[in-house]
């Protein structure tokens, strides 16, 4: 079987990043995780609640559409197989939902803020109230089903397992990109704090209610995402070819983020809070792919019958001709999905280092953050 060029290139991306990884013994054994998003986490909570996401979104890996903008697995399904615990149900999903290993409450094109030029109504905080409403229920729920079916109790969470599950927050991409859209560098940089204290009350609301073990994925390169180049095509380029103000906005966002992550590991006791570089992973696998030259970061695999994101899968009637959305054969050739998501292949690269602990402030995996005891 001749190897194509491009499938070559993807190899020694892959190599390229797998090479550091450690075998990883006495893991932690998460009994859950709760996850907290946008589109980037999101397992199937606007399809339930909004609009189904179209094949052919899902179909390489799930063979069919699945609710999750990329061909195949999100980044939180890797780190959720990782972990040996099933696929996250979201929690706005109520058919044959299963709650017994944690809840998925991201949902596509969330803002951490409540802002109306927001994609999608599930803010943060409204996405922590419904884990507040979902453990209330639960608590109540789990007495009253004690002795009966299992096909009841089975699928509800354990009430001891919220303090010892893993909290997991990937948000903030839509804040930048939507204040982008009006907004200068500096405009954009001066609302970065009263985003930053949004996202503090959040964590603190989940501590309150129990939560310890957090992992927090801090902004990508919103800067490279093929979408806002073509958006954005008189604005100022990295070395690499991505928005540069864009990205420098994003710097700061997760520089203000890590502090503040760090705070809150003094701030608050018995807690662990994992602050993870997914900024640099995306980039990285970015630049790599520029550097071999095989793999075009900035092309994409499925594009929408308006030339640009989110349309994948899509028909629509302009002036009542149908237009289709288009997919490439081979997704493992690209980086981007759609022009804003990634590929299951890239998802697969960026958990990777997520999971070996690499990109992690404190040089730990994942999976060994509930070993760790605070002085
Ligand atoms: C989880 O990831 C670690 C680090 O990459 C790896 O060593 C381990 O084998 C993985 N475990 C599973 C069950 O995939
Ligand atoms: C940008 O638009 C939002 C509403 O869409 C508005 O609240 C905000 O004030 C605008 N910012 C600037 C700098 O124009
Ligand atoms: C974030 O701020 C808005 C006001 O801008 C507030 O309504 C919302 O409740 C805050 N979010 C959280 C999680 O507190
Ligand atoms: C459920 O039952 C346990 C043990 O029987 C008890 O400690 C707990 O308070 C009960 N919870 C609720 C919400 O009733
Ligand atoms: C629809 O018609 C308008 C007006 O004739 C035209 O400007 C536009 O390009 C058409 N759109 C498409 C997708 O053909």
């Amino acid at each position: 079987m001749a190897i194509s060029k491009i499938t070559l290139g993807i190899i020694f991306l892959l190599l390229g990043l797998t090479d550091t990884l450690s075998p990883v013994s006495n893991n932690c054994k998460f009994p859950a995780v709760y996850n907290f998003g946008d589109s980037n986490s999101d397992t199937g909570a606007i399809s339930a609640a909004i609009g189904e996401v179209p094949p052919p979104n899902g179909v390489a890996f799930f063979g069919r559409s699945v609710g999750r903008h990329s061909d195949g697995r999100l980044i939180i399904d890797f780190i959720t197989e990782n972990l040996t615990l099933p696929y996250l149900t979201p929690y706005l999903d109520s058919v044959g939902a299963n709650y017994r290993h944690g809840a998925n409450f991201a949902t596509g094109g969330s803002c951490i803020r409540p802002t109306v030029a927001c994609f999608s109504p599930f803010h943060l905080g409204t996405q922590v109230s419904q884990f507040i409403h979902f453990k209330t229920r639960t608590l109540s729920l789990y007495n009253q089903t004690k002795g009966k079916s299992p096909f009841c109790r089975g699928v509800l969470a354990r009430p001891k397992d919220f303090s010892k599950a893993l909290y997991i927050l990937d948000i903030g991409q839509n804040d930048l990109a939507v204040g982008f859209q009006n907004m200068t560098e500096e405009q954009l940089k001066a609302t970065i704090p009263t985003i930053i204290e949004n996202f503090t009350i959040a964590l603190k609301l989940l501590y309150k209610e129990g939560a310890r073990f957090f992992s927090i994925h801090n902004t990508g390169p919103t800067g490279c995402l093929p979408y806002l180049l073509k958006s954005f095509p008189a604005t100022p380029r990295d070395q690499y070819g991505c928005l540069k103000p864009l990205n420098n906005v994003a710097v700061e966002f997760n520089k203000q983020l890590k502090y503040k992550i760090s705070e809150l590991n003094k701030e608050l006791p018995s807690s662990l809070f994992t602050y993870i570089d997914v900024y640099t992973a995306k980039y990285n696998l970015i630049i790599k792919a520029i550097n071999i030259g095989v793999v075009d970061p900035f092309d994409y695999c499925c594009v929408g019958a308006i030339g640009r994101g989110m349309g994948c899968g899509k028909t629509i009637f302009p002036n009542g001709t149908e237009l289709y959305s288009t997919s490439c054969k081979n997704p493992t050739n690209f980086i981007s999905w759609d022009g804003i998501h990634y590929t299951e292949t890239a998802n697969m690269l960026i958990a990777n280092r997520i999971l070996d602990g690499s990109i992690s402030d404190s040089p730990l995996p994942t999976q060994k953050a509930c070993k760790l005891t605070k002085t």
